[in-house]
């Protein structure tokens, strides 16, 4: 999946991963899940993360060859998040092909720059599950407590305002000139990311469906 932060990439990998009954690789996950066990990884990637840049690709790629190599993912995987820019995308192929694996689609969430900000201020992500809810569109039954496994909720270090605006500027700068490297590929899907969650993933499946 490609689209820009808080274009509902996590929200959508974690439904589609459920109905395809396969893994969601996603690297931002990966990394916060890192930074809060303290490892070596973590440390790598949080001065990054803190500053809305990309973590280096050679840190980037590892963890990702190791990932998709796990025999979990060897009736396929979703990736969110990854890759991100073009010479990751040049990258996973390379890996795909060791992996003897081909990509089936990539979809394209679009959602227009104001909207995104909006998602991105009021997301809460359960510390417990990993669920992600926002305070106005999907508002938790009890404040501060996730609705799926009544963990606890909070807001992540990167979503404060200017963090958001240069996530937004590097994922203009590099990672949106995927769109057409996947389209030359023939691979890319455009889909409206905006409306019901429901509507979202049934625009997805409809894509998968197409393609697989
Ligand atoms: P990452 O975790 O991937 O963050 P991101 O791309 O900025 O995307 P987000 O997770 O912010 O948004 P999302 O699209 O998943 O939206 P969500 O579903 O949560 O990366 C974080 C950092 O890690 C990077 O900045 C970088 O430092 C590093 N990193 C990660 N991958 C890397 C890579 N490959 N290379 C190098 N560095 C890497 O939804 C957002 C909100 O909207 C939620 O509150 C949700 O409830 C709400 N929402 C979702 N759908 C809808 C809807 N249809 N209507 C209304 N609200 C909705
Ligand atoms: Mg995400």
């Amino acid at each position: 999946m490609v689209g820009p932060p808080g274009a509902g990439k996590g929200t959508q990998a974690q439904i589609l991963a459920s109905e395809l009954s396969i893994p969601k690789v996603s690297t931002g996950d990966i990394f916060r899940a890192n930074v809060s066990g303290g490892t070596e990884l973590g440390n790598q990637a949080k001065t990054y993360m803190d500053r809305g840049e990309l973590v280096p690709d050679e840190v980037t790629n590892a963890m990702v060859r190791d990932r998709l190599a796990q025999d979990d993912a060897k009736a396929g995987f979703l990736l969110d998040g990854f890759p991100r820019n073009v010479a990751q995308a040049e990258t996973l192929n390379k890996i795909l092909g060791e992996l003897d694996e081909l990509l089936d689609v990539v979809l394209e969430l679009r959602v227009d720059k104001e909207e995104v900000v909006k998602r991105l201020s009021g997301r809460r992500s359960c510390r417990n599950c990993g669920h992600v809810q926002h305070v106005d569109y999907d508002p938790p039954k009890t404040e501060g407590v996730c609705d799926s496994c009544g963990g606890e909720l909070f807001q992540r270090d990167d979503d404060r305002e200017e963090t958001i605006r240069r996530r937004l500027e590097v994922y203009d700068e590099q990672t949106a000139p995927l769109v057409s490297f996947y389209d030359n590929e023939g691979l890319l899907v455009p889909i409206k990311a905006t409306g019901p969650v429901e509507d979202v993933t049934a625009r997805a499946m409809e894509a998968l469906r197409s393609r697989t």
